[in-house]
């Protein structure tokens, strides 16, 4: 059996993963890595290991000598967090992914998953049905660091063979675990305070449509896209996928068929400017087209499954 290391699990994406991977290959098989010292109880039907990305011989040491043939590189600053420590979101989001890279340059591992995101684009890209391959001037540092690191992904596969596979994640809807600092949150914190019965206030204008996705859906596009045969997969940047569209106003409004008595207000602070800079909505025929991606969840689905899933006492743990 493969071994498999998931680096930054303990959040919103590996808490996922994590269990998604330890269903198919054995929990044995599937390690979960992340800063903190003690594993989370969700994590804990199989091996973690306390790591830090940043600490380089320490990580190679370690997939080296515990035979990893797979990395799902997960661990990151987001979009709103990068933006109050731009050198250290550079530092973080760039200097992990080289260690990786260069593992498999080096023939230690076969395989690497590695996340971009939607905010590769900026503001001079196509914001409606953003194609592929397009404009991409991005205005954050977490952009920045994104669209650098799709670069590098494509040069390790060009001239080293490295296989390592990538999706740009719209903003991502789960119940699991709490979001980690991102500009899409809000769609994750009005599940939250609309089961307690609160107002909500929104950090970003009712009209700002965003792309997102029910985490179910990008569990199964990251393990159909590491499953498709080698030579399906045509794009060794990062792959667009969409799941849904909306703004503040439409998740609020079908939050309302089931709970009358929401309300939100707006109140836009600094991560409106962020999601200015990026897509409404994307067009990921390419993903469709050569790993055969098809989302599942509409906005409609989505709010129906976090409304009955949302557990309130995860707001106690965090
Ligand atoms: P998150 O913030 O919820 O989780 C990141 C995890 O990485 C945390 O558990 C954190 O403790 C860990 N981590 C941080 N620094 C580390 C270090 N030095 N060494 C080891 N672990 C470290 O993030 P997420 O939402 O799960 O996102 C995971 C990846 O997916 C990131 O690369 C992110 O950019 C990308 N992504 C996420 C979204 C989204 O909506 N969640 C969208 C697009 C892309
Ligand atoms: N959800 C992520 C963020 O807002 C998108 O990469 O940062």
């Amino acid at each position: 059996m493969k071994k498999i290391l998931i680096i930054g699990s303990c959040g919103q994406i590996g808490t996922e993963l994590v269990l998604n991977l330890r269903a198919k290959h054995g929990d044995d098989n599937v390690y979960a890595a992340d800063l903190h010292q003690t594993c989370p109880e969700k994590l804990s039907g199989g091996p973690y290991v306390q790591m830090d990305i940043l600490k380089k011989e320490a990580v190679r040491d370690f997939i080296i000598s515990e035979k990893i043939s797979e990395v799902y590189l997960l661990a990151a600053l987001l979009s709103a967090t990068a933006e109050n420590n731009p050198g250290f979101a550079w530092q973080l989001n760039m200097e992990g992914l080289f260690t990786i890279l260069d593992l498999a340059k080096e023939g230690y591992l076969s395989k690497i998953f590695w996340p971009s995101s939607i905010a590769v684009f900026g503001p001079t890209t196509p914001k409606h049905n953003t194609p592929q391959l397009t404009v991409m001037e991005p205005s954050t540092v977490y952009g920045i660091s994104k669209q650098a690191g799709e670069r590098w992904c494509a040069y390790y596969h060009e001239k080293y063979g490295v296989d390592v596979r990538s999706i740009r994640y719209p903003g991502l809807i789960s119940y699991t675990s709490l979001p980690g600092g991102g500009t899409t949150d809000y769609a994750v914190d009005i599940f939250y305070q609309a089961k307690l019965g609160n107002e909500f206030s929104c950090f970003l204008t009712e009209n700002t449509a965003l792309p997102m996705m029910y985490m179910e859906d990008a569990i199964r596009a990251t393990l159909e896209l590491m499953n498709a045969p080698k030579d399906c997969v045509k794009v060794r940047s990062s792959y667009n996928l969409s799941g849904c569209s909306f703004t503040p106003t439409e998740i609020a409004a079908e939050i309302q068929k089931h709970i009358p008595d929401f309300k939100m207000t707006c109140a836009p602070d600094f991560r409106q400017k962020i999601a200015e800079t990026w897509p409404s909505s994307i067009d990921d025929s390419v993903a469709r087209s050569d790993w055969g991606w098809k989302e599942k969840y509409n906005l409609e689905m989505l709010v129906k499954t976090m409304l009955e899933k949302v557990d309130l006492t995860l707001l106690s743990k965090s």
